[in-house]
């Protein structure tokens, strides 16, 4: 692995100022005391990395990533376990979506074990800012964006990666509650040959104001549907969606097959595969929204459900279009969903075997 120079912050928080921090961490809202910094020029690429304190970098206002959009970023989570070791859930996966949003932005690729040594560095020097209650971690967001200055429109030849990490707490202030979706039919998130399959800061700001439009409507999220025919379900803000058919033995999952328009999710990939371990077989295949409300309607749906990082899984209680809203079973949180997301957050924080491998040591327990 690479190695990633510290250089650490002369003035860290106080052991008060973080506690208080911990105590109700919220999302996204405090950086830790660091961060990783890696520039690529074109001339000489990558740079090695280093951890140094956090501090805001200066951007010039012809900035190219400001005007054209060149900025990608990944989300992942570490979890600190009973023995005092942080972990990260499939990290090399965000580090091959990281990649992969790159080529695509055209953008330079970043060594994935640069990725990797770039969190476990981070982690390793921050790791007094991992929060320890259940359902809280540390949520890390490695990022890219351009640095030249100038307003041709062409690829830049200047790039910054950083590194932040932020102590999140439970997703859901209330416990797990069934989120009410919005299918939105005025707006599209991505379209065949678009950047839908890329984590690109451009995707977000397109979905704003469609999300806005859904909590105008009442509900918390929007659902996507494909951009050619308007019928077939992609995803949800920020998560992929599951669909189980038939209940107790009888219950399978679909979920939208990845048609390079979603995002293809490390928690929905995981689910794929855990599911028919615990006899809940599990296949992709194209859904419609018609098929979606008759399946609900006919009692063929019992559950639906959205995954991701942030929320792990969340149940889709009620969906709604101009024209109709339907509800999933009595509203509530399903039993597969309950099941699965159990067992998922037990390998994730170690609570069960993870015979898959998928949880990676960032930081041994502290001496
Ligand atoms: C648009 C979108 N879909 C799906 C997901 C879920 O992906 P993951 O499970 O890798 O967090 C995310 C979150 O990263 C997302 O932003």
């Amino acid at each position: 692995m690479p190695a990633v120079g510290v250089r650490r912050s002369l003035s860290p928080r106080s052991h008060a100022e973080r506690a208080e921090v911990l105590a109700a961490p919220g999302f996204g809202r405090v950086m830790t005391d660091h961060m990783v910094i890696a520039e690529w020029t074109h001339e000489h690429g990558w740079a090695p990395a280093e951890v140094v304190p956090y501090a805001p970098v200066q951007i010039d206002p012809a900035n190219m990533a400001l005007h054209y959009g060149q900025s990608i970023f990944e989300g992942l989570k570490a979890y600190q376990w009973a023995d005092g070791s942080i972990r990260a859930f499939r990290p090399d996966r965000n580090a091959a979506r990281f990649a992969r949003s790159a080529t695509r932005m055209a953008m330079p690729v970043l060594p994935e074990e640069t990725f990797l040594a770039s969190l476990h560095a981070l982690v390793g020097v921050d790791r007094a800012w991992v929060p320890t209650a259940p359902e809280t971690s540390l949520y890390l967001r490695p990022l890219m964006f351009a640095t030249e200055n100038g307003l041709g429109v062409r690829p830049a030849n200047r790039y910054l990666f950083l590194l932040l990490a932020s102590p999140a707490g439970p997703y859901f202030a209330r416990g797990l509650n069934p989120v009410t979706v919005w299918v939105s039919d005025d707006y599209v998130r991505a379209a065949p040959g678009g950047t839908g399959e890329a984590k690109c800061a451009g995707n977000y700001a397109a979905s704003l104001v469609a999300q806005a439009e859904a909590m105008a409507h009442g509900c918390d999220q929007v659902v996507w549907l494909d951009a050619a025919e308007h019928a077939w379900i992609e995803e949800m803000g920020g998560m992929n969606l599951f669909f189980v058919y038939g209940s107790g033995a009888d219950a399978h999952l679909v979920t939208p097959s990845l048609t390079g328009a979603l995002l293809p999710g490390v928690t929905r990939d995981s689910l794929l595969r855990l599911a028919p371990d615990l006899g809940i077989p599990a296949r992709e295949d194209r859904i419609s929204l018609a098929d979606w409300r008759s399946g609900v309607q006919s009692g063929d749906i019992s559950e639906v459900f959205a995954c991701g990082t942030a929320a792990v899984i969340t149940p889709v209680g009620t969906a709604r279009t101009r024209t109709d809203t339907w509800v999933m079973g009595e509203g509530g949180t399903g039993p597969v969903t309950a099941r699965l997301r159990e067992a998922l957050v037990s390998i994730q924080t170690g609570r069960a075997a993870d015979p898959y491998g998928w949880t990676v040591l960032l930081a041994e327990p502290a001496a």
